[in-house]
C-alpha cells in the first residue's frame, strides 16, 4: 500500500483528504502543528477504518521543527509514495517569524521547498510529490522584493507565495523528470477557516475539495504526468508566468540561498 505523507492534514482539505484515503488503504502520515488535533484526526481513523497512522508534529514556521520532521521520516521511512504539501496560512499583517522571514513566505512556500529538498537531500526516495497552489496564484514577480518588505498586504503575500510555489514545481519536475513525479494544483474554492476567515464561505463543501485533490492523485498515479497544474481535479493551466524556465531557475538559486542549502549539496 502507498504511504503519503500530508501537510496541514489536521483541518480544512487535508483533513478530508487523509480520512478519505485512509479507507482507501493508504498508509498515512499526517502532519500538524496541534498535538491535540492530530490525536484527534489519528482516533477518527482508527474507529472507521481501524488503521494506524503516523503522526508528524511540526510549526512550519520554524527551522527546527522542519529539521526535527525531516529526520523523524527519514528515519522511519526509506522512501515514501507521495507527498501532498497541503498546509498553507493567511496573515492579514506583516508577520516576522524564524530567521527573519515574513510568515506567509515561510509557511506557504519556504517550509514545502526546505522540507521537499532535505527529504530527498537525506536520501529519502519520493515518487509523487503534489503542491498545493491556488488559481489566486500572482502573475508578477518581484526578486527585489519577494518577502513584501515595500508594503504588505495579506491577499498579495498570499498570491505570491501561490506563484513561489507553482515556480518551484515545474523547476523541480524538471530537475527531477525520469525519477519522480512532480505536479501542483488548486483545489477549488472551498469553504475551509482559511477561506472562510480572509474571504468569505463563496466557496464548496470540504467533501468537494478533497474529491478535487482525490481525483488529481488517481490521475497522476494512473497517467504518471509530470510538471502539470490540475484545476478542480482536472489538468490546467497556470499563469503564463509560471511556466518561464528563467524565473523558475532564478527563483530556485535565490530560495536555496535563503534557506542556506549549496547547490553541490544535492545529489539529484
Ligand atoms: N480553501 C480554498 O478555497 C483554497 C483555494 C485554493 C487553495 N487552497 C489551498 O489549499 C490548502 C489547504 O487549505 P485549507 O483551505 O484546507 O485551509 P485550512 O483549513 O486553514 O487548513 C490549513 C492547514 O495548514 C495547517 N497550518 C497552517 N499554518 C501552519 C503552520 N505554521 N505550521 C503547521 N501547519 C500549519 C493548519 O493547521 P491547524 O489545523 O493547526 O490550523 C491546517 O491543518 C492550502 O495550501 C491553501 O492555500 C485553498
Amino acid at each position: 500500500m502507498s504511504v503519503i505523507l500530508i501537510t496541514g492534514a489536521t483541518d480544512g482539505i487535508g483533513r478530508e483528504v487523509a480520512k478519505k484515503l485512509a479507507s482507501e488503504g493508504y498508509d498515512l502520515v499526517i502532519h500538524g502543528r496541534s498535538e491535540l488535533k492530530l490525536n484527534k484526526l489519528a482516533d477518527e481513523i482508527k474507529e472507521r477504518t481501524g488503521k494506524d497512522v503516523f503522526l508528524l508534529k511540526g510549526d512550519l514556521s520554524a527551522f527546527s521543527d522542519l529539521d526535527k520532521m525531516i529526520k523523524t521520516v527519514k528515519e522511519t521511512f526509506k522512501n515514501i509514495d507521495w507527498l501532498l504539501n497541503n498546509a498553507a496560512t493567511f496573515e492579514p499583517q506583516r508577520k516576522i517569524v524564524d530567521r527573519g522571514f515574513e510568515k506567509t513566505f515561510m509557511v506557504n512556500y519556504i517550509a514545502p521547498f526546505y522540507l521537499t529538498i532535505s527529504l530527498l537531500k537525506e536520501g529519502v526516495d519520493i515518487r509523487y510529490i503534489l503542491n498545493v497552489s491556488s488559481m489566486a496564484h500572482a502573475s508578477s514577480i518581484d526578486f527585489q522584493d519577494l518577502q513584501l518588505e515595500k508594503g504588505y498586504d495579506g491577499y498579495k503575500a498570499y498570491s505570491l507565495s501561490k506563484l513561489y510555489i507553482t515556480l518551484f514545481t515545474y523547476y523541480l519536475a524538471e530537475r527531477l523528470k525520469g525519477k519522480a513525479y512532480v505536479n501542483c494544483l488548486h483545489p477549488g474554492v472551498i469553504n475551509t477557516k482559511l477561506l472562510i476567515n480572509n474571504w468569505g464561505a463563496i466557496g464548496s463543501s470540504v467533501e468537494e475539495g478533497a474529491k478535487n485533490v482525490i481525483n488529481t492523485i488517481k490521475y497522476i498515479e494512473e497517467n504518471n504526468v509530470t510538471g502539470m497544474y490540475f484545476d478542480n481535479g482536472k489538468p490546467s493551466r497556470s499563469k503564463p508566468i509560471t511556466y518561464d524556465r528563467e524565473l523558475q531557475r532564478r527563483l530556485w538559486e535565490e530560495t536555496l540561498r535563503l534557506v542556506e542549502i549549496e547547490e553541490s549539496e544535492l545529489n539529484f
